[in-house]
Parts: C-alpha cells; structure tokens; sequence
C-alpha cells in the first residue's frame, strides 16, 4: 500500500478530501503522516479523529528554512512515505525535500496556474486577484513541485465559470469543491505512475501506452 505524507498549515479540508476518498475506496493508499509547521491547526485534529500519526514542526524554530526542510524530510523517511502532497501548506520547500523526492511532491493551488500562482498568490489573495481581473473562469491545479520553480508540471486542473455577482469568498467556496474533488483524483494518477512527463507537460497513460 503506497503511504502519502501531507503537509498542512491550516484547515486541511484538502486533507479531508483525501482521508475520504481513502475511507470511501476511491483512493488506494494510506495517509502515513500529517505534518503541521504550526501547532493547533484544525488540519492536526482530523488527523488525529482518523487515527493517523500527527507532529508540529514549527518553521519558527528554525534558523534557516534549509533546516526546517530537513527535520520535515527526516519525519518523511522515518514514516517510509511514498509521496509527499502539500495541503494548504504555506511554506515554499527548499531543494533538499523535491530533490529527495523528484517527482513525487505535489501542491494544490487555488486557480488556473500559471495564471495568479507564485508569490504572495495565496488563499484569498488569489481569489481577490481574480475576481480583479476580470476572467471569466478560474479553478484549481494540482501540480508538481520541482527545485527550480515552485510551480511544476501540471497534473490534474478543475475549472468553475465566475458569474456577475461572485465575490472573492463565493469564488473561493466554488474552487475549494474543485480542489477536493481533483486532489484525490490526482494522487491517483500519480500513485498508480499513470503520469508521464515530457518538460513541462504532462499526459495520463490510460493503458494504451507500455510505460
Ligand atoms: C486552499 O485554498 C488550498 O488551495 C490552498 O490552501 C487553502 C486551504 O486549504 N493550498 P485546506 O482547507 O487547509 O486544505
């Protein structure tokens, strides 16, 4: 059984999505570890009502982010974990973890990227920022963290059409749906090696190609 570490910050109803679709079948894999760089968060108490292992490793306590990332890396290992999926998790990695892990980290933004992505494009940010501009759709994207960029192939999007009257917080509550419904669905994809990356591109192997 492939065993996924998930690293939150927050709410970690990513995380909720993930744990459901493990207890509904949908999702063959077990959640080996949740970690938290801040201690209390919601995301820790969901773990913890499903009986998985949860531990705080506050970025705080760090002197250089390089060191946060290697005691999270040491916690990955030890829990044997296969693939690494950041939910809601709002520290950028440094190298020692993707290279540790090439090809096997992934995040969940909320919109369309590359649009709104990178710095400062996070939780509301995001959505204010596109409600601002205009777009007719936004969505999310599950995508793969490499060294270089923060922003990696992209696996998996999910798109939601924006309407006259949406405001960032109802735009917000329509992508959140999105990304607990292709969260899973990408994990997936990626657990079973259906993926196949070409540079920045991505296509799903269906059955029809020979890996
Ligand atoms: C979500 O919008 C997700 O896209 C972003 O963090 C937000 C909170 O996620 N990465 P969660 O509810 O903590 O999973």
């Amino acid at each position: 059984m492939k065993r996924i570490g998930v690293l939150v910050s927050g709410g970690g109803s990513n995380l909720q999505a993930i744990i459901d679709s493990i207890d509904n079948g949908s999702l063959e894999a077990e959640i080996a570890v949740v970690i938290s760089n801040k201690p209390g968060v919601f995301a820790l108490e969901r773990a913890s009502t499903h009986g998985i292992p949860t531990l705080v490793i506050d970025h705080r306590g760090f002197a250089v982010n390089h060191e946060f990332d290697a005691a999270i890396l040491k916690v990955l290992l030890e829990y044997r974990v296969d693939l690494v999926c950041l939910a809601g998790f709002l520290r950028i990695l440094d190298r020692i973890l993707t290279d540790a892990y090439p090809n096997r980290v992934l995040n969940i933004h909320p919109a369309l990227l590359p649009a709104f992505g990178g710095k400062g494009m996070y939780g509301h940010h995001v959505h204010e920022a596109v409600i601002a501009s205009g777009t007719k759709y936004s969505g999310a994207t599950v995508h793969l963290v490499t060294p270089e960029t923060d922003i990696g192939p992209i696996i998996r999007q999910g798109i939601v059409a924006i309407t006259d009257t949406d405001t960032p917080e109802t735009l917000a509550e329509k992508v959140l749906k999105i990304e607990h419904q292709i969260y899973p669905e990408a994990i997936k994809s990626v657990l079973e090696e259906r993926i196949i990356i070409d540079g920045m591109r991505t296509r799903e192997n269906l059955g029809r190609e020979s890996k």
